[in-house]
């Protein structure tokens, strides 16, 4: 029986983050200094927005819906997410409100138009895999309804909606630095602010509420009651090498993309994620769906290929089908694309250093086992 060592994830070294993480170590402050400086320029180079850095994706979400949401207003969030999405929502006061899907498993806007109450406020967009949302529709009836719009962009850095970066749409996005994000930094995330007052108060809170006080800096106010969602210099300075190399490790994602959908062309057992141009889109994932399967024999495939070395991974069991969810499911709501997509969906490989004939030989796995079963 054949094996093939390959993880599901792995981030991209170069000497340039070693570099920068040895001159940041160097620097023997340590703490969220000038390193977390320059990669919130940077990225304000990148957006042309107000950027907010802080220690992960989920902080982020927190942080910029405490800003958003006041007690009991409801966001409708969609259900194929990673939990952080709506978690964010219930620690910030306010109720997630979850949508089924559309066929490429993005909000629409005619889920969201069916869930709105008195009640609603927001709207939070997910870019799932790093395939843009149709947020042109998304916008109109956030415009429409006088609600917020947020982008979870965490997958998608970079992505783009015509012609235009994700992260740029709504009032604020989020982003995520984790381990197997397009930028990843061990642990970390951004928020980016389309309203500089957002954003000043976003940077007091991360630090816990404090302000030094400019005539005498030994001594500080708690201005406000926040967190300690800082960045450390050391992940910072991995960040901010990421983010340099940003257009060569979405290069490879990208090649590595195209050869996994020609590949696919002949495997008419697996049917790519839908994109309608891979060059806007952020390949954090490559999902594909096994047509016509359950569940059951889905997991039964990722258990053989698990014991072959291959790590594929499922994302996303839909928000709605874990306990924690229960409380936020509307009487009689029904998700039937999601459940759908529950069945037959699972995650190949996909990092930019994966090599391009890693491809051919996993599909070829695949093949065997899925004849088998
Ligand atoms: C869509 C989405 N939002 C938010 C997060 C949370 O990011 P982090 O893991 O950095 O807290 C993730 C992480 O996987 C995610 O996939």
């Amino acid at each position: 029986m054949g094996t093939l060592e390959l993880p599901f994830h792995q981030p991209s070294l170069s000497a340039l983050e070693s570099q920068y993480l040895l001159e940041a170590l160097e620097d023997q402050y340590w703490g969220g200094g000038q390193w977390v400086e320059r990669v919130e320029a940077a990225l304000e180079q990148l957006y042309q927005r107000h950027v907010v850095v802080v220690n992960s994706g989920t902080s982020a979400l927190h942080l910029l819906l405490t800003l958003l949401v006041e007690r009991g207003d409801e966001v409708i969030v969609p259900t194929w997410t990673f939990t952080a999405t709506a978690s964010a929502v219930v620690h910030a006061g306010g109720v997630p409100v979850l949508a089924d899907v559309n066929p490429s498993l993005h909000l629409s806007a005619e889920a969201i138009e069916a869930l709105i109450t008195p009640q609603t406020r927001g709207v939070i967009v997910v870019h799932y895999g790093g395939v843009p949302a149709p947020l042109e529709e998304i916008q109109k009836i956030c415009e429409h309804y006088h609600l917020w719009l947020v982008e979870d962009a965490c997958h998608a850095v970079p992505a783009w909606y015509k012609g235009k970066l994700c992260g740029t749409f709504g009032i604020a996005a989020t982003l995520s630095f984790h381990a197997t994000k397009p930028i990843a930094a061990g642990q970390g995330g951004a928020i980016i602010f389309s309203e500089k007052d957002y954003a000043e108060r976003a940077r007091l809170l991360r630090r816990n509420g404090i302000r030094r006080l400019s005539n005498q800096p030994w001594l500080y106010e708690v201005e406000a009651l926040g967190w300690n969602y800082m960045l450390s210099d050391f992940q910072a300075a991995v960040a901010l090498a990421q983010i340099e190399r940003m257009q060569e490790t979405w290069s490879q994602r990208l090649r590595l993309a195209l050869q996994y959908t020609e590949a696919l062309a002949t495997f008419p057992e697996l049917e790519p994620y839908p994109c309608h141009d891979p060059n806007t889109v952020a390949w954090h994932l490559y999902p594909v769906f096994w047509r016509g399967t359950t569940a059951d024999r889905r997991d039964l495939l990722l258990q053989r290929l698990w014991r072959r070395g291959i790590r594929l991974g499922v994302h996303y069991k839909p928000l709605h089908l874990h306990p924690a969810y229960k409380p936020y499911i509307r009487e009689k709501q029904q998700f039937p694309t999601a459940n759908q997509a529950f069945q037959e969906i699972f995650s190949l490989p996909l990092w930019p250093d994966m090599p391009l004939d890693a491809v051919d030989q996993l599909l070829c796995l695949l093949r065997e086992e899925i004849k088998s079963i």
